[in-house]
């Protein structure tokens, strides 16, 4: 527990994602690629998880269709800090660790934020619960309530700005979303807008504004933002691609993320093959090409003896 912060550091920090990348294999909206899964080998070898695409997620990158829990996990900032899956749920007999809000409670402290100056409801009243406000559930189907896995602040304002959903208007279906924003800067003041930074350019991106290529850019560069976000931005710069998005694209494909690298491999699906080797290899499209001759050289000689 750090002292003064009331919310707990993993020491020492966690040094691979094998674990939650274990549980995405199932608990991912995603593409397999390939049929042999090996555990401890990075899922993305085998599994591409889908992005935060348009019908999937709104565009703050909240859970929109059912996307199970994955896409939304790497979004937070608890998956950056070194949080994984079975801190809170027994991998087993997947309970909760410990029931209900009880569950944050092993790492943010209940004098912080159980308290009535943090959430502003009456104690142990359904406002009051962290879960409720951190990571709203939509129910799919009628039967099948799926939890946000973002651990978000809700963002009132946003839903003014983008049509978005937030946590407290899910429960105050009677009020507008300007009430509850203004709710919030009344409480909160100008507190944290929490760790998601990129709704305003995903918006931009998908309503094809003029300045959404300058923002994907930037998105796609910022490296405090979640990888799966500047993966996203990537994949839209398909649409806009000039000779400023395509450096940032190409220097991407040497990205340390493995989701990153494959967004920006998918921005060249359009190029000539040649080139688009070229990009991943290093190579020039002229060596290629040679290469590629004498190759061709290789089994005609071979087919005429
Ligand atoms: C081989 C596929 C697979 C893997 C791997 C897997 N799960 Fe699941 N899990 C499922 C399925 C299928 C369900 C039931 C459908 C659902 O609720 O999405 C489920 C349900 C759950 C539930 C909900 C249980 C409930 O009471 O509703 C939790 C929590 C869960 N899994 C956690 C995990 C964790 C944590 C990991 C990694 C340690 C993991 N799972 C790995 C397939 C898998
Ligand atoms: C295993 C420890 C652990 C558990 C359990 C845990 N958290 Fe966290 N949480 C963290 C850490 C670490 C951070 C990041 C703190 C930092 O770097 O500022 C964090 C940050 C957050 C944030 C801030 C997000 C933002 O965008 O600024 C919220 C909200 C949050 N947690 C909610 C919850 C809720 C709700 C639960 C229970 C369902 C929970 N946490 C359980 C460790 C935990
Ligand atoms: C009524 C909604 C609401 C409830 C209930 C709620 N929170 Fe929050 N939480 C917020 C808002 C709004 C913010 C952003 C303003 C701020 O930072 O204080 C926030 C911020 C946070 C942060 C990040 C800021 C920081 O201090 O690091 C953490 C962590 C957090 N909440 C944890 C919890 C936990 C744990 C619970 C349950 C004991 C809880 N919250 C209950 C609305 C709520
Ligand atoms: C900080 C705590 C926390 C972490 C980390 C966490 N979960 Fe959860 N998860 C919850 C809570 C709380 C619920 C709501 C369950 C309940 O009320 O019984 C939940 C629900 C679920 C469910 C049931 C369906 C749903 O969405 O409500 C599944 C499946 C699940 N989690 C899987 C995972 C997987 C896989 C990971 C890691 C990628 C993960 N969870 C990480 C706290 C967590
Ligand atoms: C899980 C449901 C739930 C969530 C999430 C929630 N509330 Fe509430 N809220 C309630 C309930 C129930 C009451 C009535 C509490 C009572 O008086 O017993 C209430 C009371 C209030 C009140 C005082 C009564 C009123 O209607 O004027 C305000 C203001 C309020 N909530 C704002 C918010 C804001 C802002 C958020 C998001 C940061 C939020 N609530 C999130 C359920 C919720």
């Amino acid at each position: 527990m750090q002292p003064g912060s009331g919310t707990a550091r993993r020491l020492p920090p966690l040094s691979s994602h094998i674990e939650v990348e274990s549980c995405a294999r199932c608990h991912a909206r995603r593409v397999q690629l390939w049929e042999d899964y090996a555990y401890g080998r990075p899922l993305v070898q085998t599994h591409l998880p889908r992005l935060l695409d348009e019908g999937l997620y709104h565009a703050d990158g909240q859970i929109q269709a059912e996307v199970y829990v994955y896409g939304s996990f790497l979004q937070s900032k608890m998956y950056h800090a070194g949080v994984t899956c079975s801190d809170c749920h027994e991998p087993h007999s997947l309970h909760l660790r410990i029931p209900g809000d009880g569950v944050c409670g092993q790492c943010h402290q209940a004098e912080k934020y159980s308290s009535t100056s943090h959430h502003f409801h009456p104690p142990g009243s359904p406002g009051a619960s962290c879960i409720a406000c951190h990571m709203p559930a939509t129910t799919y189907m009628e039967v099948d309530p799926r939890h946000d896995h973002s651990f978000r602040i809700p963002r009132p304002d946003l839903s003014v700005k983008m049509d978005t959903p937030n946590a407290c208007n899910m429960c105050h279906t009677d009020r507008a979303a300007e009430w509850a924003a203004e709710q919030v800067r009344a409480w909160y003041g100008a507190a944290g807008n929490g760790y998601q930074g990129f709704a305003e350019i995903l918006y931009a991106a998908r309503n094809g504004t003029p300045v959404a290529e300058r923002l994907l850019v930037q998105l796609a560069q910022d490296e405090s933002a979640p990888a799966i976000a500047r993966a996203t931005a990537l994949s839209q710069l398909q649409r806009y691609v000039s000779p400023v998005s395509f450096n940032v694209v190409r220097s991407s494909l040497k990205n340390a993320d493995p989701l990153i690298r494959a967004a920006a491999v998918g921005v060249f699906e359009g190029v000539a093959p040649e080139e688009r080797l070229s990009h991943g290899t290093g190579q020039s499209p002229r060596e290629i090409r040679t290469r590629n001759d004498s190759t061709t050289a290789r089994i005609a000689s071979k087919e005429t003896k």
